[in-house]
């Protein structure tokens, strides 16, 4: 029980202040991807492309649409690999949600 307790308090923080980043980014990088997606997890209502929380797409779905660009949605070749990843593993963990 107690390594339980150990185990939660060191990966807890991180796994939140990851999320906070990957929402941050979905609603601040440019062009917001909250313009045309909607996530509930990030109060986004967008409906140029699909619901993500409908799509629910895994981290290199995200990535793969991110690096790449698909249909309507534009490459975001702009942001760094650490943008890339945190906006990925956020969309996979809350989608759906
Ligand atoms: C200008 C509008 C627009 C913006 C901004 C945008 N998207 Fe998209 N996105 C779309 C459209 C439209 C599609 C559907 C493309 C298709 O299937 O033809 C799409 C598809 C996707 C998909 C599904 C890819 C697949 O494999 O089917 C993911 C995941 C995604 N977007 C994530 C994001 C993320 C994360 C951001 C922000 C970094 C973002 N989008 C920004 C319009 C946008």
């Amino acid at each position: 029980m107690r390594l339980l307790w150990l185990l939660t308090a060191l990966l807890a923080p991180p796994a939140i202040a990851q999320d906070a980043e990957g929402r941050r980014l979905f609603t601040s990088v440019t062009p917001a991807c909250a313009l045309c997606h909607t996530l509930k997890d990030a109060g986004a209502a967008g409906a140029i492309g699909p619901s993500l929380d409908e799509l629910k797409p895994d981290a290199e779905r995200v990535v793969k649409a991110l690096r790449n660009g698909i249909g309507q949605m534009p490459a975001f070749r702009h942001l760094t690999e650490q943008e890339v990843q945190s906006l990925a593993r956020y969309v996979e963990s809350v989608a759906g949600r």
